[in-house]
């Protein structure tokens, strides 16, 4: 190792960010550029009687208003299932639909063309609740079967192991209950925009705020009716995203690419707050009953989930969440009668899609409350029922996922440490004495522990390719599919590239992504831009050290496989066993000689057929939190977060840390605060006034413990982290509160007005 890997670097793009220099998408100007703006419906549920846009389309300098019926190719803008139009033809299903596009020189024109714009509905019954849609008599959001849904029900999965309802009657102890979770807003800082531009070759360019420029080029390219080549998604900087701009984009890039290439101009659309918060996807709600049965000796006989989760109106990448969680509903644990139940259901309610942790959130609150609560129907303490259940290596899941001994190994690991360095029997005993001798005050504990299934999972192809190029002076670019959206891709395969090239960090350049110039490598979603992307970028700066060996081995008198890296005071080098070259100088000798100093990196996901294995990997996580309750007025205050996560390999270590910090804050959100309010299928809270998000004032203090169990198949061993920082989160409080009130939280955000309730209900 050239000891890149682990230091902690500053991330090339911080300053301009905190100095406010960075341009962002809002921020481009071309001459001639139009402003979009979209038409929304005034109901969830209508049909659309008549359009009239002959007064908008009068406006002086608005270029153009369009419908459904100026759509040139296919009208579908969904990820999942081609259920979601780019624009409404006949049927409104959820208030953040399209209408009508408008594209003007302003943006206050482009609203009075909206504003001018006659539209007759006739509302029709639409369901807005997950549990109604399921009834034989509910109104169905989409044809029966038009997108292998059955009635509202979009997906059903249900897995079997053991038996189930037989193992009961062997059970010493049940613990039943049902958990809620709510919806949640990404909250990124940067609202979703998109400028589309006709090139000088008439290929259509589309920079956004995105993390999938992919799905971005095929739903531009269907609604356009255009090639994939011709169709290009540059990614500009990007101002959080959080899984809120994985396929929300597209609809957007889509609608902004057929503006220019109606006008002829270019086109910059950007979502207001209130539009952002009306429209994009949030984290699926979900209803969790759960089942759980013991012996005495906190040994689980016996697991029953039946989850149901609320889709919205179109599929987003709906599907791909619920598959997470039911993989997900069981724990980490070795069980041997599991039955998982989980259903997707079509509402009229906003789109439910990608949220950071993507469904496993939601059912680890349930699993993990559930332990701590048949631990405490024991007397048991419940680090000692999780370690008498911890899955082990060769434990079988429900979906017949054989855990590989480095996946037993990692979660055993980073269990343990939490246990220890959290100090939990102290602290567990200091509280309880605590308790003791306050009246008004209740401190509690609370453990949760997860397995992240790393990337995407066996039911989808996963494979990322990137180019590295040795330039004639030795300096060094990058480009690869993946999106840096905050969370600081750009550092890190810069330090992959350098680690691996064995060149200084400093000569290494990572571009923008850009669709023209890299081949198709999956979504920036599900924490695999480090270990998936990030090993191509490895492979690629791989081939291409190797290519410059093969042309400078002669220098050596050496074979090529004989040469190999070393950094020393800050300059790269090359090296025999008796003989040192810069890397600079070996690098002048190839192109000397005419060679070609590419290199393109492959990565594909191998899954162990045998082992039926769902992700190739797992980030394991335990994180253990202290709050404290006051019982007169409900409110919650999390003191402190012990988060001990396994990272495979601690690329760069202050990024880490940062990543950490951050999921623990937005998981503490989700757990105490964060709640959109409904009424039939309208948002009543869209804005940060009444839409509650941590701040700085409710950062606890986060303890962060980074371990480091190496993953054969990430890069120098390394997994991802993006979303195992914040799954234990929530479940983690939750169970602190639970333990300080003395009753079970089943629903979050517990709010002070819903502990309140509770310890009022008599
Ligand atoms: Mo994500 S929630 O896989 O961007």
């Amino acid at each position: 190792m050239n000891g890149i890997v682990g230091s902690r670097v500053t991330r090339p793009d911080a300053l301009d960010k905190v100095v406010g220099n960075t341009k962002y998408t809002g921020d481009l100007k071309y001459p001639g550029m139009l402003y979009g703006a979209l038409l929304h419906p005034t109901y969830a549920s209508a049909l659309i009687k008549r359009i009239d846009v002959s007064k908008a389309k009068k406006i002086d300098g608005v270029h153009a208003v369009l419908t459904a019926k100026d759509i040139p190719g296919e009208n579908n803008a969904g990820t999942a299932k081609p259920d979601q139009p780019a624009l409404v033809e006949k049927r409104v299903r959820h208030m953040g639909d399209g209408i009508a596009l408008v594209a003007a020189e302003s943006p206050e024109l482009a609203r009075a063309a909206l504003n001018a714009i006659e539209v007759e509905y006739e509302p029709i019954p639409g369901v807005y609740d997950p549990l109604e849609a399921l009834k034989p008599d509910a109104p169905l959001v989409h044809e029966d079967g038009k997108y292998g849904n059955k009635g509202n029900v979009l997906v059903h999965r249900h897995y079997e192991k053991g038996d189930v309802d037989s193992s009961w009657k062997d059970c010493d102890v049940i613990v039943e209950n049902v958990y809620r979770t709510p919806y949640q807003e990404h909250a990124f800082l940067e609202p979703e925009c998109a400028l589309a531009h006709l090139g000088d070759n008439g290929e259509m360019i589309v920079e956004a705020s995105l993390q999938c420029p992919f799905y971005a080029r095929q739903a531009t390219a269907r609604v356009l009716g255009w090639p994939l080549s011709k169709v290009r998604i540059v990614q500009a900087p990007v101002g959080g995203a959080f899984g809120g701009k994985e396929d929300v984009p597209s609809e957007i890039c889509a609608r902004a690419a057929l503006l220019a290439l109606k006008t002829g101009k270019p086109v910059l659309k950007v979502r207001n707050r209130r539009e952002s918060l009306t429209t994009h996807t949030k984290r699926h709600p979900f209803i969790i009953k759960h089942k759980l049965g013991a012996k005495k000796d906190g040994r689980i006989v016996a697991v029953d989930v039946e989850a149901v989760s609320d889709q919205g109106a179109y599929a987003s990448v709906g599907p791909y969440v619920l598959y997470r969680a039911t993989v997900h509903a069981h724990g980490v644990y070795d069980i041997p009668n599991i039955r998982v139940d989980t259903k997707l259901v079509y509402t009229n309610n906003i789109l439910t899609g990608a949220f950071r942790g993507f469904g496993q959130p939601q059912v680890a609150f349930a699993v993990e409350s559930q332990i701590e609560s048949l631990a405490n129907k024991l007397g048991l303490d419940p680090m000692e029922v999780r370690r008498k259940n911890l899955a082990q290596k060769g434990s079988i899941s429900h979906m017949g996922h054989v855990l590989k001994e480095t996946d037993a190994y990692a979660l055993k690991t980073t269990f343990e440490y939490a246990v220890e360095k959290s100090n939990w029997a102290i602290r567990k005993k200091e509280i309880e004495e605590f308790n003791k001798k306050s009246e008004k005050i209740k401190r509690g504990l609370g453990a949760a522990t997860i397995m992240y299934g790393v990337s995407l999972g066996r039911e989808a192809p996963d494979t990322a390719t990137s180019i590295v190029q040795i330039a004639e002076d030795a300096s060094v670019t990058v480009a690869h599919g993946g999106t840096e959206m905050g969370q600081g891709s750009m550092t890190v395969m810069s330090i992959i590239a350098a680690e691996e090239l064995g060149v200084p960090l400093k000569h290494v350049h990572v571009l923008p992504t850009d669709t023209a110039f890299v081949q198709n490598s999956g979504p920036s979603v599900a924490s695999r831009v480090t270990p998936v992307i990030g090993e191509s970028v490895r492979l690629a700066a791989r081939n291409a050290r190797l290519a410059l060996y093969e042309l400078v081995a002669s220098e050596f008198n050496s074979k090529p496989d004989e040469l190999h890296p070393v950094i020393e005071n800050g300059e790269g080098y090359v090296v025999s066993k008796d003989k040192k070259i810069s890397f600079a100088e070996c690098v002048r000798i190839a192109y000397r000689k005419g060679g070609c100093l590419t290199g393109l990196g492959h990565k594909k996901v191998h899954f162990e057929e045998r082992s039926n294995q769902q992700y190739f990997a797992f980030s394991p996580a335990t994180h253990i939190a202290e709050v404290e309750v006051d019982t007169e007025t409900g409110k919650v205050k999390v003191l402190k977060i012990t988060a001990v996560n396994d990272v495979g390999k601690a690329l760069n270590p202050v990024g880490l840390e940062g990543q950490i910090q951050g999921g623990v804050l937005q998981g503490l959100g989700l757990a105490t605060m964060e709640e959109v309010i409904f009424k039939e299928g309208k948002i009543l809270n869209p804005d940060f006034r009444d839409y509650l998000i941590p701040t700085s004032k409710d950062m606890p203090n986060i303890e962060v413990h980074i371990l480091e169990c190496p993953e054969p198949e990430g890069p120098f061993g390394a997994k991802g982290i993006g979303e195992p920082s914040l799954i234990p989160t929530p479940a983690a409080i939750a169970n602190a509160i639970s333990h300080a009130i003395g009753m079970r939280v089943t629903e979050i955000p517990a709010t002070a007005q819903r502990i309140f309730l509770m310890l009022n209900k008599k």
